[in-house]
């Protein structure tokens, strides 16, 4: 196994640095793009020792008559096709006339066995994700009018007049679609073991309402194309199927969906269901546009994973006119919540252990948002909706955000803070079954006195964490004083 990139995610993302001249030939463009690499490469069809990547493309065209963006561009090879394809000219030493008049399908690099590095850090495998990211920004026309404006900061920064740091989370793609690989392994490498799925699976009120949803409106359902997000074990995509979708398909970026492919054919359902390894960020989808997009996407305090941001990319790229993202509707709410027992236990529990005063910790434990079940029965106000999102038009920027909110006081305390078709919702509240995403904690250092009537005013800042953008800070102002807790 081997990584795809090593470069910085800003210049990999960002189109071709050219000199203002926008009209440049496309290969030409190219070439630019690639000037990144000086590391010294092995033409793939003879022995010749190049200085560059482009240096070996040009060689290529010229010695050997093979123009490898071209031969990408006719196979619309994506990163892996790309990959198997270096790997099988290397292996098989094939000469430069195999890749001419080539079938469209079967490829003579179809096989897996290509992914495998002949040469050990091969400069030509490192460019794989950089083409394919110019290929997804060619084909979304909303990230290509952003690009233009990275590339103008990428002139800055050639320049000198901008720091690197500045431009490194461009917000081209969005933070989450510019993580490279490496960056994101963990994530995925968390849903790879079977126990989340399993937790998934037996939460009831969040599969059974995927499954009423899907069930009750078959008419949404019937002879659609349905692709599903971050299919897991696929069970989304099943639900689908077996309301009537003519055709779904399933990507997952996590070893899951090897444990999908066997489930979807002991089903009996591989026929209707196609199921894709890789990121939905980065792959070629077997159709041009879907009729509906399903996802579980959701985290603890609703957006945390950033998820979402994988959805809507897939939503600005593939929903056909008229298409729907479901779920559709959700509410993220706050309460109060005076529970002097569990305050204690988190919080006056530092002042006195076994003697000794630990007091100091309380800065360490405070801004450490809590996940666990909240008794519905120490809420002490009426909860309020701090924001509504639409996942059918909602955009990435709208994903974090600041809310004024009033929370009407329903008991007097010495007190804490926290939080036409067949419609289907589910709560994560604390005063229904609890599901496993329970409900978020954030901890008052000193518990706020309330009176029963009161509204108790204040803000919240939801935003993503820059060091980790799927991580979330949130920042309340609250009687004067701005407390920020992360979730991690
Ligand atoms: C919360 S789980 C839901 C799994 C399944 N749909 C279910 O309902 O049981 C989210 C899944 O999405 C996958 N995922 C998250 N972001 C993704 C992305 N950008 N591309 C592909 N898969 C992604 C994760 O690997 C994980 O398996
Ligand atoms: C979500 O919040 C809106 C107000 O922003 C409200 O009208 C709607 O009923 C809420 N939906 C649910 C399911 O609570
Ligand atoms: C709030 O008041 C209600 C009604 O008086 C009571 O049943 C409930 O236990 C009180 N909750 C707390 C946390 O004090």
């Amino acid at each position: 196994v081997f990584t795809l990139t090593d470069g910085d995610a800003a210049v990999e993302d960002m189109p071709e640095l050219s000199d203002g001249d926008d009209d440049a030939d496309e290969d030409e463009e190219q070439w630019q793009w690639m000037e990144e690499d000086n590391q010294p490469v092995t033409c793939l069809f003879c022995d010749r020792l190049l200085s560059s990547v482009p240096a070996t493309l040009q060689h290529c065209t010229a010695e050997h008559q093979v123009n490898l963006v071209d031969v990408i561009r006719k196979h619309t090879l994506d990163d892996y096709g790309y990959i198997k394809m270096i790997n099988f000219i290397r292996s098989t030493k094939c000469d430069a006339s195999c890749l001419t008049g080539l079938p469209d399908a079967p490829l003579p690099w179809e096989s897996e066995d290509f992914l495998r590095p002949v040469l050990q850090d091969d400069p030509l495998l490192q460019t794989g994700r950089a083409q394919a990211a110019e290929e997804r920004a060619r084909r979304s026309e909303e990230a290509l009018s952003r690009a233009m404006d990275d590339l103008h900061k990428l002139k800055l920064l050639a320049q000198g007049l901008v720091l690197n740091t500045e431009t490194s989370r461009s917000g081209n793609l969005g933070a989450v679609a510019e993580l490279r690989e490496d960056e994101d392994e963990a994530y995925f490498s968390s849903y790879g073991h079977y126990g989340i799925h399993e937790e998934m699976l037996k939460d009831k009120v969040r599969t059974e309402s995927y499954r009423d949803f899907m069930y009750r409106n078959p008419e949404v359902f019937r002879d659609k194309v349905v692709l599903d997000v971050g299919c897991g074990t696929g069970i989304l995509s099943m639900f689908a199927a077996r309301a009537g979708a003519k055709k779904v398909i399933a990507v997952d970026q996590s070893e899951i969906i090897y444990q999908a492919m066997d489930i979807v054919r002991s089903n009996q359902l591989e026929d209707k269901i196609t199921l894709i390894k890789g990121r939905i960020e980065d792959i070629n989808l077997p159709v041009e546009k879907v009729d509906i997009i399903i996802s579980e996407w959701m985290g603890y305090f609703l957006l945390f994973e950033s998820m979402l941001d994988s959805v809507l990319h897939a939503r600005d790229l593939y929903l056909a006119d008229g298409g729907s993202v479901y779920p559709d509707l959700c509410n993220i709410s706050l309460a109060a919540v005076g529970d002097t027992q569990k305050h204690q236990d988190r919080i006056a529990f530092w002042d006195d252990v076994y003697g000794f005063n630990m007091a100091c910790m309380k800065k360490a434990v405070v801004p450490e948002a809590v996940v666990e079940v909240v008794k519905g029965d120490t809420l002490i106000s009426e909860p309020t909706v701090i924001q509504t999102i639409d996942c059918n038009r909602v955009c990435l920027s709208e994903l974090e955000f600041a809310s004024d909110f009033c929370l009407k006081i329903t008991n007097t305390t010495e007190c804490t803070v926290s939080n036409k078709h067949i419609y289907v919702m589910f709560s994560t509240g604390p005063q229904v079954t609890k599901t496993h995403w329970k409900q978020t904690v954030f901890l008052l250092e000193r518990p706020i006195s309330v009176q029963a009537g009161e509204d108790l005013k204040g803000k919240i800042t939801v935003r993503k964490n820059k060091k980790d953008p799927r991580s979330l800070l949130v920042t309340f102002d609250l009687r004067d004083k701005k407390l920020t807790y992360s979730l991690q």
